[in-house]
C-alpha cells in the first residue's frame, strides 16, 4: 500500500479537503435568499452550454484536487439534477480513488424536486449522501420561501425516494429568515424525528448580491436551538470530522441529531478546507469571493489537451490557488458599506 501525501495547505495552513462543484447556474426553483424573481426573472441570461465545463473537463479537475489532497467532493448548482446526464458525471467522479486507492466521498446538494425519478440510478452511479433543501413543510410558507417553481410534495417524495435508495445519512438544509419560516423550525423537527433524516438549520446568509441580505432577517443558531430544547432536550454531539460546517445535537431521547450551520454568529473559517469549482470553471476559495481563477482556458488552450504535461500545469494552477488563500470572510464580516460590491452569486458555486 503507498502512503499518503500530506494535503495541499493555504496561507493560513488549512488543509485541501473538498470540493464543491457547481455544474449549472440554473434552477427550477426561485428561493428569494438565492436566486429571487426579481433579479433572475424571464431576462435573465444564463451561462451557453458551451461555456460550462464538459464532464471530461470537471473530472481532470477534480483528479487534479485529489492529488493535492480533496477527499470529498460535492456537487451542486443551482440545481444539479438540472444537467442533463447528471448521472454519467456521477460514475465518472465515483472512479477517483487516493493514493492509497480509496474511493472519494461523492455527495450532492439539491432541491429534491426531481429526485424522486433518479434517486436509484445516483445511488447505482456512485453516489453516497444527499442534502436536500426543504424551508417549510407548510404549503404556503413553502412556496414563498422557494418562489413558486413546484409543489412540496414534490420534494417529500424526492426525500423518499433518497432514503428508499440508501443515500444515507441524508439531511435537510433549512435556510429561516425572520418572520417568514421560523414558525416552520419545530414541525421541520417534529416531522424528520425518528427517520434518520438529519435536519440542519441554517443562518441567512449576505451571499452574492441579490438577495437583500439584513442582519435582521437572520434568526441565531442559539435561538434555533432553544426554540427546539424547549420542546426536545437536547446535547452536544462532537464533530464529525475537521471543519465540518454544523454544529451537531442529539435529542436526550433517542430520536436522532440535527444540526445548525451558523454562518454569520459563529463563523468557522478557521477549519475551512472547501474549494469551489463554478460552473464556468472558476477556482474560488471562498463562497463570499469577488472573484475565481479561470481554470476553463488552461483546459482549452490548444496545447493543453490531456496529457501527463497539462495535467501537471492544471494542479500546479490549483496548488497556486490554495497556497495563496487567506480567505476568512464570515470572521471578519464586514459592515455594510465595506463589503466589495461584486460577490459572486451562490447559483454560480453552489453554496
Ligand atoms: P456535509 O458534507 O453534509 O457536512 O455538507 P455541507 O454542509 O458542506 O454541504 P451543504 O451543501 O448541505 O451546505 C449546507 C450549508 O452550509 C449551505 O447553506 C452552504 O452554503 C453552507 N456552507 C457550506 N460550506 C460553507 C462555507 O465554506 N462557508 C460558509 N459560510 N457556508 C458554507
Ligand atoms: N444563506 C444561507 N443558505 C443559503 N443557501 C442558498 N442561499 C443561501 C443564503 N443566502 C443554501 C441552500 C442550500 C445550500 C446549497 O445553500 O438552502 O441548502
Ligand atoms: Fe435553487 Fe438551491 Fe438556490 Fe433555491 S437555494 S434557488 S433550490 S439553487
Ligand atoms: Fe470558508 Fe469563506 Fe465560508 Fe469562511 S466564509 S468558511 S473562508 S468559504
Amino acid at each position: 500500500m503507498r502512503l499518503s501525501l500530506p494535503p495541499a495547505l493555504d496561507a493560513l495552513r488549512r488543509p485541501l479537503r473538498d470540493l464543491r462543484i457547481s455544474v449549472t447556474d440554473r434552477c427550477n426553483l426561485r428561493c428569494a435568499y438565492c436566486m429571487p424573481r426579481e433579479v433572475f426573472g424571464r431576462d435573465f441570461v444564463f451561462l451557453r452550454h458551451a461555456d460550462l465545463l464538459s464532464f471530461e473537463e470537471i473530472v481532470r479537475v477534480a483528479r487534479q484536487g485529489v492529488a493535492l489532497g480533496v477527499r470529498k467532493i460535492r456537487l451542486s448548482g443551482g440545481e444539479p439534477l438540472l444537467r442533463r446526464g447528471i448521472e454519467r458525471l456521477v460514475e465518472m467522479l465515483a472512479g477517483l480513488r487516493d493514493e492509497a486507492g480509496r474511493p472519494i466521498e461523492l455527495a450532492m446538494t439539491t432541491n429534491g424536486v426531481l429526485l424522486a425519478k433518479k434517486a436509484q440510478a445516483l445511488k447505482e452511479a456512485g453516489l453516497a449522501r444527499l442534502n436536500i433543501s426543504l424551508d417549510a413543510l407548510d404549503e404556503t410558507v413553502f412556496q414563498r420561501m422557494s418562489g413558486g417553481g413546484a409543489p412540496l410534495a414534490a420534494v417529500l417524495e424526492g426525500i423518499a425516494a433518497g432514503q428508499a435508495a440508501g443515500l444515507a445519512p441524508l439531511k435537510v438544509s433549512a435556510v429561516v429568515k425572520r418572520g417568514v419560516n421560523e414558525s416552520e423550525i419545530l414541525p421541520l423537527v417534529r416531522y424528520f424525528r425518528h427517520t434518520g433524516v438529519i435536519v440542519r438549520f441554517i443562518e441567512f446568509m449576505d451571499v452574492g448580491t441579490s438577495n437583500a441580505w439584513r442582519l435582521d432577517d437572520m434568526v441565531p443558531a442559539d435561538e434555533i436551538l432553544a426554540r427546539v430544547n424547549q420542546e426536545f432536550p437536547l446535547c452536544p454531539l462532537a464533530p464529525r470530522h475537521a471543519g465540518e460546517v454544523a454544529k451537531r445535537w442529539q435529542f436526550a431521547d433517542g430520536g436522532g441529531e440535527i444540526g445548525v450551520i451558523a454562518s454569520v454568529t459563529q463563523a468557522f473559517c478557521h477549519g475551512c478546507s472547501r474549494l469551489r469549482l463554478s460552473t464556468d470553471g472558476k477556482l474560488y476559495t471562498c463562497l463570499f469571493a469577488s472573484d475565481g481563477a479561470d481554470l476553463r482556458t488552461l483546459l482549452r488552450d490548444g496545447e493543453n489537451g490531456e496529457n501527463d504535461e497539462s495535467d501537471a500545469r492544471l494542479r500546479q494552477c490549483i496548488a497556486r490557488v490554495w497556497a495563496g488563500r487567506t480567505d476568512r470572510y464570515s470572521q471578519l464580516r464586514r459592515a455594510a458599506s465595506e463589503r466589495p460590491a461584486r460577490r459572486i452569486e451562490m447559483s454560480y458555486i453552489g453554496g
